[in-house]
């Protein structure tokens, strides 16, 4: 298998945002994905692509799948992984977090896999390192992987996004997974609709290209695909919704909103889930739910990333993607 890809302009070092990106970019990296995914099934899933490269993950908010899934994309690639922890760090001894980074580059880094809890730190990162930079979510701003394997997951299941109208459910004010979705959906061809008490809608949509909606119940039966958000509850303060039992009544998906859902629906969740908040757990092993698929599919969108970004070049170049 080879994998001779030009990279698309723009795409060229970072990956930071769905923001800036053109359909013709997110649906390269849909194709090569499809690619990583036919190694993943492999007996022994791993190829020689990054050989010689080093991953490293600057994680200082909490994670279980975006640090997961790009630590094991990068061993199926062959790379070298440094993992950060900013709970062990020297950060608790007052070191910046421009000497954090300036250290990680230094143990020859060739991407920095950034998790942040204020938005806009990947970019500042990116002006203090010769490291490519991924944005592994950046407080309320982005999170371009997790929406990229979202739509990676529903080409899956459909085939286009094209003319699907796909609801986005709950704490949309708070979500950088909500903002790269809108971006991302849109941009390949879906009618996005945003559907959430007036409090959890962002105070300006500027030109989002979306429908509004503050009753579930309204909408849900022209979804094709519900896509379900936790309540960020870390990054507000009280006050926004009257109590989280009263906004599961409204907005949570149970037994009686998947009745009203079509048969064909997909039911989705960036993880981790509040069973009983946004979801009941019947809910999340109906057979409509695609939850794990986006967990699955999480490996090899981001092996694709990471190749797009870093496998163009040099040594590994004329590896490529072969056995
Ligand atoms: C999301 C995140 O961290 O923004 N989780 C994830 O990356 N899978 C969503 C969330 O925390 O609710």
């Amino acid at each position: 298998m080879s994998l001779d890809v030009e990279t698309p302009p723009g795409l060229s070092k970072h990956l930071l945002g769905i923001e800036g990106t053109t359909r013709e970019q997110l649906e390269l990296i849909l194709e090569l994905t499809d690619r990583f995914a036919e190694i993943g099934k492999r007996p022994i899933p791993k190829v020689p692509a990054l050989r010689g490269r080093t991953v490293a993950s600057v994680f200082f908010e909490d994670s279980t799948r975006t640090r997961l899934s790009f630590e094991s994309a990068a061993r199926r690639l062959s790379a070298d992984t440094l993992t950060f922890s900013a709970g062990s760090s020297s950060l608790s001894k007052g070191e910046s977090l421009r000497d954090t980074v300036e250290v990680i580059s230094s143990y020859g880094a060739d991407v920095l896999i950034v998790r942040h809890s204020m938005a806009g730190t990947p970019q500042r990162v990116s002006e203090w390192t010769n490291a490519s930079v991924i944005n592994a979510g950046d407080g309320c701003h982005e999170h371009p992987t997790q929406a990229l394997l979202d739509c990676y997951t529903l080409k899956q299941q459909r085939g286009s996004l094209d003319g699907m109208s796909i609801g986005i459910v709950g704490d949309i004010r708070h979500s950088r997974v909500a903002r790269s979705n809108v971006l991302a959906f849109s941009s390949l061809g879906a009618k996005v609709t945003l559907i959430a008490p007036q409090t959890l809608m962002p105070p300006s949509m500027g030109n989002w290209p979306v429908e509004v909606s503050n009753v579930l119940d309204d909408v849900i039966s022209d979804l094709d695909a519900c896509y379900l958000l936790r309540m960020q509850s870390e990054r507000h303060s009280k006050g926004l919704i009257p109590s989280l039992r009263e906004y599961a009544k409204d907005f949570g998906l149970n037994g009686r909103r998947c009745e009203m859902l079509s048969k064909d629906a997909l039911i989705l969740h960036p993880g981790p889930t509040n069973q009983g908040v946004e979801i009941t757990a019947e809910v999340s092993t109906d057979p409509r739910s695609i939850i794990l698929d986006q967990v699955t599919n999480g490996v090899s969108l981001r092996m694709a990333v990471l190749f797009m970004l870093l496998g163009q070049h040099e040594t590994s170049k004329q590896d490529e993607v072969q056995e």
